[in-house]
């Protein structure tokens, strides 16, 4: 709940719980920049330990270990490759481009999950006109493509092609433990084809701030500077590790529960014959549908739905996207197809 609102807008409305803010009062801290907060450390440790990586660092944002991945793969010119949808072409500022300098090459996916026959196609022949294709990215679950659950079989093709044509690979990993939850697959084994991945813990994990970025030694190593560069580097965040360590016990099993009430709420717009589900199965927390034929944009759907207390976002002329989280359970998720079936006439 936002004020008094059903907040489906991201998952990352959350506010820390009670629990949470207790574990962040209690924290032991020191100075991160010099190696000396111990939960940092542990928080790094574990998140490394976790994916199967020799080291990981903490960073402010996942916006942030995007850009410094593609800070460590890239030489300015070269070329990024990643599908239409990924968040850093759409929500990154021109990133890639303002930071790495870097291309970006776009495939056109299914529900945010390219090929590897795509991937192999998009590789430029060396040469000097051309860019140099350097790294591809999955991102896991895709966001903009619907929250989609990347399989891991299909994520090791993908990673064979890559190897097979000399490209690096960096997963964003935002929400990747919703994934690992839905299918039981050891974040391990997505983990291990990519050069570099990392976790959000503002998102479904429920944190307040903060991600992990994990890699080899020298990798990690590499990205630290680029931390320090961008003024990324922190004092006694052990404070933000302590609420991140908490949700590793005691927000991961518990991501089941959105993805239970996110098809709850797909089963309530898809009871609407005005409202067309972008995907007939909902894989995690997101929840993308079509408004165009309740005669209304999205944008004043979604003011229509705040009136009655429901937040959800236009992604769209006619897109709308719902997400559950922590802060909302069964009984707001019903409340937010009531008020869908009274706004749009149901
Ligand atoms: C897929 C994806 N990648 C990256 C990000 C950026 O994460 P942050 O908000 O921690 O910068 C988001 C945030 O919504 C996301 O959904």
């Amino acid at each position: 709940m936002t004020g008094n609102h059903v907040d489906l807008r991201s998952d990352t409305v959350t506010r820390p719980t009670p629990a949470m803010r207790q574990a962040m009062a209690e924290a032991k801290v020191g100075d991160e920049q010099r190696g000396e907060d111990p939960t940092v450390n542990a928080l790094q440790a574990r998140v490394a330990a976790l994916l199967g990586k020799e080291a990981a660092v903490f960073l402010p944002s996942g916006t942030m270990c995007n850009e410094i991945a593609l800070l460590v793969h890239c030489r300015p010119g070269d070329e990024v490759i990643c599908d239409r949808t990924a968040h850093i072409i759409t929500a990154e500022g021109g990133g890639p481009a303002a930071l790495a300098g870097a291309m970006v090459r776009a495939l056109d996916g299914e529900g945010g999950v390219y090929t590897p026959e795509q991937l192999a196609d998009a590789v430029r022949a060396a040469s000097r006109y051309a860019p140099r294709s350097r790294l591809a990215v999955v991102e896991q679950t895709s966001n903009q493509g619907g929250g989609t659950i990347w399989p891991a079989d299909a994520i090791e093709a993908v990673g064979e092609a890559a190897k097979a044509h000399g490209l690096l690979l960096h997963m964003d990993g935002a929400r990747l433990m919703n994934a690992v939850v839905e299918t039981g697959v050891d974040a391990t084994r997505y983990a291990a084809p990519f050069e570099s991945l990392w976790i959000d813990f503002s998102k479904g994990l429920g944190c307040p701030v903060g991600a992990v970025l994990a890699g080899s030694a020298a990798f990690i190593e590499a990205a630290w500077q680029w931390k320090q560069r961008l003024g990324g580097a922190m004092r006694q965040s052990g404070i933000l590790a302590a609420a991140a360590l908490h949700a590793l016990d005691h927000h991961v099993d518990r991501l089941a529960e959105d993805h239970a009430n996110a098809r709850r709420l797909a089963d309530a717009v898809g009871a609407l014959p005005q409202l067309v589900l972008d995907q007939p199965r909902v894989d995690s927390n997101l929840v993308f549908f079509d408004c165009a034929g309740t005669g209304l944009s999205a944008a004043a759907l979604s003011e229509a739905l705040r009136a009655k207390g429901v937040l959800i976002g236009a992604m769209g002329a006619h897109r709308l996207r719902a997400v559950t989280h922590l802060d909302v359970d069964a009984a707001a998720v019903d409340t937010a197809g009531e008020a869908l079936g009274a706004v749009v006439g149901g």
